[in-house]
């Protein structure tokens, strides 16, 4: 059944839980997805160890071995190449890609953002909704556009935020989520081809 799968690209830049998530779920014989490769654009990205010990291809791209943001993104390209890639997720991935890389994959790049978008786009998410004093947070995830934290939107998880809640309770009481959508998305995309 491995032919029929959905073949993904995963691109990290940090702990890679959610990359764990999808792991995770790639185990069970019926998941409709495969991870092809893990892509990382830090060495120390502790979730290529992740990748590493379920046995998947990882590749390191360091953006700072390239003058500009094009030519990181044709470093990228040619990592791509080298696999089979129906789907890239982006998950904790944390540089901002250009038309030049997304416009070659349209409709092909998902991203998981822990905020309940369009709200608190970009960073510091937990932090900003506490200060404004929101009764509920939660992740999205959507399609990638040229604009950051902007594509259509395929799946929100909610979570309310209680009293005495700080950034990190709360972003854990999220990210637990966020491992639940992830695999979630991915089956639905799966299914819908
Ligand atoms: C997650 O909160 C994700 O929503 C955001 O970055 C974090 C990555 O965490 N984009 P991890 O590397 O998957 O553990």
């Amino acid at each position: 059944m491995t032919e029929n799968k959905l073949n993904l690209a995963v691109f990290i830049s940090g702990r890679g839980s959610n990359l764990q998530s999808l792991i995770d779920a790639c185990q069970s014989a019926d998941f409709p997805a495969r991870i092809s490769f893990v892509l990382s654009n830090r060495s120390d990205a502790y979730g290529l160890e992740r990748a590493r010990k379920a046995g998947i291809p990882t590749s390191v791209v360091l953006h700072r071995d390239y003058p500009t943001r094009e030519t990181f993104e044709d470093a990228m390209m040619a990592e791509l190449a080298k696999h089979p890639v129906d789907l890239i997720c982006l998950a904790g991935f944390m540089r901002i890609l250009t038309p030049h890389f997304i416009n070659r994959w349209p409709d092909k790049i998902i991203n998981i953002h822990p905020s309940l978008l369009p709200d608190y786009k970009g960073l510091h998410t937990h932090e900003r909704a506490l200060a404004d004093g929101k009764k509920e947070a939660g992740c999205t995830i959507h399609y990638v556009v040229p604009e950051m934290d902007s594509g259509p939107i395929i799946m929100q998880k909610r979570v309310p935020i209680l009293p005495g809640d700080t950034p990190e309770t709360l972003a854990a009481r999220v990210l637990e989520q966020e491992h639940i959508a992830y695999p979630e998305v991915i089956r639905k995309l799966a299914n819908k081809r």
